[in-house]
Protein backbone atom coordinates (compact mmCIF):
# COMPACT_ATOMS: atom_id res chain seq x y z
CA UNK A 1 0.00 0.00 0.00
CA UNK A 2 1.12 3.34 -0.83
CA UNK A 3 0.42 6.78 1.71
CA UNK A 4 0.71 9.72 0.75
CA UNK A 5 -0.35 13.02 2.33
CA UNK A 6 -3.59 13.61 0.41
CA UNK A 7 -4.38 9.90 -1.41
CA UNK A 8 -3.56 6.41 -0.93
CA UNK A 9 -3.79 3.38 -3.37
CA UNK A 10 -5.36 -0.44 -1.78
CA UNK A 11 -6.18 -3.03 -3.56
CA UNK A 12 -10.01 -3.46 -4.55
CA UNK A 13 -12.14 -6.32 -3.60
CA UNK A 14 -15.91 -6.93 -4.32
CA UNK A 15 -17.41 -4.26 -2.28
CA UNK A 16 -15.83 -1.31 -4.04
CA UNK A 17 -17.81 -2.79 -7.39
CA UNK A 18 -20.49 -0.11 -7.39
CA UNK A 19 -17.91 2.78 -6.80
CA UNK A 20 -15.71 1.55 -9.50
CA UNK A 21 -18.39 0.98 -11.98
CA UNK A 22 -19.36 4.88 -11.89
CA UNK A 23 -16.04 6.12 -11.60
CA UNK A 24 -15.56 3.86 -15.24
CA UNK A 25 -18.31 4.91 -16.79
CA UNK A 26 -17.90 8.90 -16.18
CA UNK A 27 -13.69 8.47 -16.91
CA UNK A 28 -15.17 6.86 -20.16
CA UNK A 29 -17.31 9.46 -21.42
CA UNK A 30 -15.19 11.77 -20.37
CA UNK A 31 -12.10 10.32 -22.58
CA UNK A 32 -14.26 9.00 -25.81
CA UNK A 33 -17.25 11.82 -25.87
CA UNK A 34 -15.44 14.31 -27.61
CA UNK A 35 -15.04 11.90 -30.98
CA UNK A 36 -17.40 9.33 -30.32
CA UNK A 37 -21.43 9.34 -30.59
CA UNK A 38 -23.18 9.65 -27.60
CA UNK A 39 -25.70 6.76 -28.60
CA UNK A 40 -22.03 4.50 -28.88
CA UNK A 41 -20.78 5.83 -25.59
CA UNK A 42 -23.96 4.77 -24.34
CA UNK A 43 -24.12 1.17 -25.68
CA UNK A 44 -20.40 0.45 -24.63
CA UNK A 45 -21.28 1.75 -20.93
CA UNK A 46 -24.62 -0.38 -20.68
CA UNK A 47 -22.13 -3.17 -22.17
CA UNK A 48 -18.82 -2.58 -19.86
CA UNK A 49 -19.60 -1.08 -17.06
CA UNK A 50 -22.31 -2.23 -13.84
CA UNK A 51 -21.53 -3.00 -10.23
CA UNK A 52 -22.00 -6.94 -11.43
CA UNK A 53 -19.68 -6.86 -14.37
CA UNK A 54 -16.89 -4.77 -12.32
CA UNK A 55 -16.98 -7.35 -9.84
CA UNK A 56 -16.60 -10.25 -12.24
CA UNK A 57 -13.48 -8.23 -13.46
CA UNK A 58 -12.18 -8.35 -9.91
CA UNK A 59 -12.74 -11.54 -8.71
CA UNK A 60 -11.45 -12.56 -12.48
CA UNK A 61 -8.28 -14.90 -11.91
CA UNK A 62 -5.22 -13.21 -12.50
CA UNK A 63 -6.44 -10.06 -12.23
CA UNK A 64 -5.49 -7.18 -9.79
CA UNK A 65 -7.90 -4.00 -9.45
CA UNK A 66 -5.66 -0.77 -7.33
CA UNK A 67 -8.34 1.52 -6.15
CA UNK A 68 -6.88 5.34 -5.30
CA UNK A 69 -8.88 7.24 -2.31
CA UNK A 70 -8.78 11.12 -1.66
CA UNK A 71 -11.69 11.96 0.53
CA UNK A 72 -13.50 9.72 -2.22
CA UNK A 73 -12.17 7.17 -4.95
CA UNK A 74 -10.18 9.24 -7.79
CA UNK A 75 -9.00 6.77 -9.65
CA UNK A 76 -8.20 2.75 -10.24
CA UNK A 77 -5.93 0.36 -12.69
CA UNK A 78 -6.79 -2.93 -13.56
CA UNK A 79 -3.85 -5.37 -14.25
CA UNK A 80 -4.29 -8.73 -15.62
CA UNK A 81 -1.71 -11.38 -15.62
CA UNK A 82 -0.82 -13.52 -18.16
CA UNK A 83 -2.07 -11.91 -21.34
CA UNK A 84 -0.73 -10.55 -24.78
CA UNK A 85 -1.09 -8.29 -26.50
CA UNK A 86 -3.10 -9.03 -29.99
CA UNK A 87 -0.81 -10.71 -32.78
CA UNK A 88 2.08 -11.00 -30.24
CA UNK A 89 4.36 -13.41 -30.85
CA UNK A 90 6.45 -13.44 -27.31
CA UNK A 91 5.21 -14.81 -24.03
CA UNK A 92 2.30 -13.44 -22.04
CA UNK A 93 2.95 -10.61 -19.79
CA UNK A 94 0.92 -7.68 -17.15
CA UNK A 95 -1.58 -6.03 -19.34
CA UNK A 96 -2.98 -2.55 -18.10
CA UNK A 97 -6.45 -3.35 -19.09
CA UNK A 98 -7.91 0.27 -17.25
CA UNK A 99 -6.46 3.23 -15.61
CA UNK A 100 -8.12 6.23 -14.94
CA UNK A 101 -7.25 9.18 -12.82
CA UNK A 102 -10.60 11.81 -12.34
CA UNK A 103 -9.88 15.25 -13.76
CA UNK A 104 -8.83 17.33 -10.75
CA UNK A 105 -6.11 14.92 -9.92
CA UNK A 106 -4.59 14.55 -13.48
CA UNK A 107 -0.80 16.38 -13.87
CA UNK A 108 -0.65 15.57 -10.21
CA UNK A 109 1.50 12.71 -9.76
CA UNK A 110 -1.13 10.38 -8.65
CA UNK A 111 -0.51 8.81 -11.94
CA UNK A 112 2.65 8.76 -11.65
CA UNK A 113 2.38 6.57 -8.28
CA UNK A 114 0.40 4.48 -9.91
CA UNK A 115 1.85 3.40 -12.74
CA UNK A 116 4.49 3.04 -10.63
CA UNK A 117 2.94 0.17 -8.97
CA UNK A 118 1.90 -1.43 -11.93
CA UNK A 119 5.51 -1.77 -13.15
CA UNK A 120 6.44 -3.11 -9.79
CA UNK A 121 3.42 -5.93 -9.90
CA UNK A 122 4.56 -7.35 -13.33
CA UNK A 123 8.44 -7.18 -12.09
CA UNK A 124 7.06 -9.02 -8.68
CA UNK A 125 5.25 -11.21 -11.04
CA UNK A 126 8.57 -12.12 -13.40
CA UNK A 127 6.78 -10.54 -16.26
CA UNK A 128 9.03 -9.39 -19.13
CA UNK A 129 6.40 -7.03 -20.67
CA UNK A 130 3.70 -4.82 -20.04
CA UNK A 131 0.91 -3.82 -22.62
CA UNK A 132 -2.23 -1.62 -23.38
CA UNK A 133 -3.99 -0.56 -25.47
CA UNK A 134 -4.57 3.38 -26.11
CA UNK A 135 -7.11 4.85 -28.29
CA UNK A 136 -5.30 6.79 -31.60
CA UNK A 137 -6.91 10.18 -30.11
CA UNK A 138 -5.97 9.90 -26.72
CA UNK A 139 -2.78 12.06 -26.70
CA UNK A 140 -2.56 12.85 -23.27
CA UNK A 141 -2.83 9.33 -22.11
CA UNK A 142 -0.13 8.41 -25.48
CA UNK A 143 2.21 11.04 -24.01
CA UNK A 144 1.75 9.49 -20.50
CA UNK A 145 2.83 6.06 -21.34
CA UNK A 146 5.43 6.80 -23.27
CA UNK A 147 7.26 8.71 -20.25
CA UNK A 148 7.28 5.75 -18.53
CA UNK A 149 9.04 3.70 -21.79
CA UNK A 150 5.82 2.27 -23.67
CA UNK A 151 6.37 2.09 -26.90
CA UNK A 152 3.81 1.72 -30.21
CA UNK A 153 4.12 -1.80 -31.29
CA UNK A 154 0.60 -2.38 -33.64
CA UNK A 155 -2.79 -1.48 -33.80
CA UNK A 156 -5.98 -3.11 -33.14
CA UNK A 157 -9.70 -2.25 -33.70
CA UNK A 158 -11.32 -1.28 -30.90
CA UNK A 159 -15.61 -1.39 -31.06
CA UNK A 160 -17.75 1.44 -28.98
CA UNK A 161 -20.88 0.69 -29.70
CA UNK A 162 -21.40 -0.16 -33.30
CA UNK A 163 -18.32 2.11 -34.36
CA UNK A 164 -14.87 0.42 -34.89
CA UNK A 165 -12.08 2.70 -33.70
CA UNK A 166 -8.14 2.30 -33.64
CA UNK A 167 -6.28 1.63 -30.86
CA UNK A 168 -2.26 1.65 -30.53
CA UNK A 169 -0.68 -1.77 -29.06
CA UNK A 170 1.79 -0.39 -26.39
CA UNK A 171 4.38 -2.27 -25.13
CA UNK A 172 7.10 -1.75 -22.17
CA UNK A 173 9.84 -4.06 -21.83
CA UNK A 174 11.28 -5.15 -18.21
CA UNK A 175 14.65 -6.19 -18.08
CA UNK A 176 15.16 -8.11 -14.49
C1 LIG B 1 -4.02 9.28 -19.02
C2 LIG B 1 -3.85 9.69 -17.58
C3 LIG B 1 -3.85 8.45 -16.69
C4 LIG B 1 -2.49 10.39 -17.42
O1 LIG B 1 -2.34 10.88 -16.12
P1 LIG B 1 -1.92 12.43 -15.95
O2 LIG B 1 -1.77 12.71 -14.52
O3 LIG B 1 -2.90 13.24 -16.71
O4 LIG B 1 -0.51 12.37 -16.69
P2 LIG B 1 0.68 13.42 -16.64
O5 LIG B 1 0.16 14.81 -16.45
O6 LIG B 1 1.71 12.91 -15.70
O7 LIG B 1 1.28 13.23 -18.09
C5 LIG B 1 0.56 13.58 -19.23
C6 LIG B 1 1.51 14.18 -20.23
O8 LIG B 1 0.79 14.46 -21.42
C7 LIG B 1 1.01 15.78 -21.78
N1 LIG B 1 -0.18 16.22 -22.50
C8 LIG B 1 -1.32 16.74 -22.00
N2 LIG B 1 -2.18 16.99 -22.99
C9 LIG B 1 -1.58 16.60 -24.13
C10 LIG B 1 -1.96 16.62 -25.48
N3 LIG B 1 -3.16 17.08 -25.86
N4 LIG B 1 -1.08 16.16 -26.40
C11 LIG B 1 0.13 15.69 -26.04
N5 LIG B 1 0.55 15.66 -24.76
C12 LIG B 1 -0.30 16.10 -23.82
C13 LIG B 1 1.28 16.52 -20.51
O9 LIG B 1 1.99 17.71 -20.73
C14 LIG B 1 2.11 15.49 -19.76
O10 LIG B 1 3.46 15.48 -20.19
P3 LIG B 1 4.63 16.18 -19.32
O11 LIG B 1 4.63 15.54 -17.99
O12 LIG B 1 5.87 15.91 -20.11
O13 LIG B 1 4.26 17.64 -19.26
C15 LIG B 1 -4.99 10.66 -17.11
O14 LIG B 1 -4.89 11.88 -17.83
C16 LIG B 1 -6.35 10.07 -17.30
O15 LIG B 1 -6.79 9.26 -16.49
N6 LIG B 1 -7.07 10.50 -18.37
C17 LIG B 1 -8.43 10.10 -18.63
C18 LIG B 1 -8.60 8.60 -18.82
C19 LIG B 1 -7.63 8.04 -19.82
O16 LIG B 1 -7.42 8.57 -20.89
N7 LIG B 1 -7.06 6.87 -19.45
C20 LIG B 1 -6.17 6.15 -20.31
C21 LIG B 1 -6.96 5.23 -21.16
S1 LIG B 1 -5.89 4.20 -22.16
Amino acid sequence: MTTTQAWKIRPAGAADASTLAALGADMFRLTYGHATPAEEIDAHIATHYGTAIQEREIRRPGTTVLIVEAEKPIGYAIVVSGTAPPNFAGPPGLEIARFYIDRPWQGTGVAKTLMEECLQLAAKRSHSIVWLLVWEHNPRALAFYEKFGFVVAGETPFPVGQEIQRDWIMIRRLDH
